[in-house]
């Protein structure tokens, strides 16, 4: 058996691809997942796709028993935290929530990993906290943070925060990652995202839009002073995300300090260029209409990803093209 990695989160859209990931790569996941935005029948297929048996627990990441039960039952090497709340617009309705769960979260798994003396971490983080950068589109590690747009975005600027105060005590190794738009599914079509309600982001939305679940897919806002004047992202198939984990998890971080890496193509990419990349990939039409800007959406952002293909030789390996091809893929397999 492999090095033991616990994933909190890890039925959800990032930590089941990268607990398969993990598994190839020969380590031995633990799961921990509440399913509040998950479901069970994800452990079955990822065992069915890495024909390997995992260890699941059911419960909550503020829950200091079950960590304290899954610490002192397993010899964890190191701990992979994606357990946290992601809808912006949620957020600023019920921002609690958002502190509750991803600044309580990490705190009581913080507590605790310093308590059983474990001290690697992977944090996942958000393109989110550069906001909307002021000098050229493409952001890197060391491009100045802005003020967070919404409570989503100030909690993953806490989380960052809370982690190198606690890496300056010494008793914590830590790789924050700042993922930029993780999209597309597991070319096997077995996992991929599962929006519970209706999708918020981009390519949930226009798939089921394409396969008839929602209405047309509004375009918010072409005005932009983009190109084509709808805003720009930075979007990135979910296994080449995963497999940064795994390059992270083993990269070496200087003393006292989180190493923090972009997570991204470093290609820009519109709206309407995600559109045509979805009917070339599939051969479908997108039902769309043009709508107004959606409050609060930064224009345009992409990485600048040198650094982590310098520090841990990662590369993405998906195009835009192959992310529509396995999000459609999955989606059909929704039946
Ligand atoms: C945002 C954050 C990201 C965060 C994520 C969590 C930024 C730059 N990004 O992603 O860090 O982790 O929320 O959910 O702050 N769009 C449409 N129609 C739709 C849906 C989206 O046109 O129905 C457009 C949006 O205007 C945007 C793009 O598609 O330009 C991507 O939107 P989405 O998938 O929601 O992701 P972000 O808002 O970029």
């Amino acid at each position: 058996m492999g090095k033991k990695i616990l994933l909190t989160g890890g039925l959800g859209y990032i930590g089941s691809h990268t607990a398969v990931e993990l598994i190839q790569e020969g380590y031995d996941p633990i799961i921990l997942d509440n399913l509040a935005n998950s479901r069970p029948e994800v452990l079955q297929q990822i065992e069915r796709i890495t024909q390997q048996k995992i260890s699941f627990f059911q419960g909550d990441v503020r829950d200091a028993k079950i960590l304290q039960t899954i610490f002192s039952t397993n010899s964890i090497e190191g701990v992979i935290h994606f357990a946290a709340l992601k809808s912006v617009g949620e957020s600023v309705q019920q921002p609690l929530k958002y502190f509750d769960v991803n600044v309580g979260g990490l705190t009581q798994l913080l507590q605790v990993m310093q308590d059983s003396q474990v001290d690697k971490l992977v944090f996942s983080s958000s393109c989110t906290v550069y906001g909307q950068p002021t000098e050229g589109w493409a952001v890197s590690e060391t491009t100045p943070l802005q003020e967070p747009m919404s409570p989503y975005g100030r909690t993953k600027r806490m989380n960052e925060d809370m982690i190198r105060d606690v890496c300056q005590t010494g008793h914590l190794s830590a790789v924050i990652l700042r993922y930029f738009n993780p999209v597309g599914a597991h070319p096997s079509g077995l996992i991929g995202e599962l929006p519970i309600g209706v999708p918020a982001n981009l390519v949930p939305f226009l798939t089921q839009a394409v396969a008839g679940i929602r209405g047309p897919l509004t375009v918010f806002g072409n005005d932009y002073p983009t190109p084509d004047g709808t805003c720009i992202r930075d979007y990135i198939h979910v296994v080449d995300l995963a497999k940064a984990h795994v390059g992270a998890l083993s990269f070496q971080t200087q003393r006292l300090i989180p190493e923090v890496f972009n997570v991204g193509t470093g290609k820009g990419s519109s709206v309407l260029e995600v559109i045509s990349a979805f009917e070339r990939a599939t051969g479908m039409v997108v039902p769309l209409q043009m709508g107004s800007k959606r409050p609060g959406d930064v224009m345009a952002v992409f990485a600048n990803a040198q650094k982590i293909q310098e520090k841990l030789k990662w590369e993405p390996v998906y195009s835009l093209d192959d992310m529509m091809a396995h999000a459609w893929n999955w989606q059909k397999n929704q039946g």
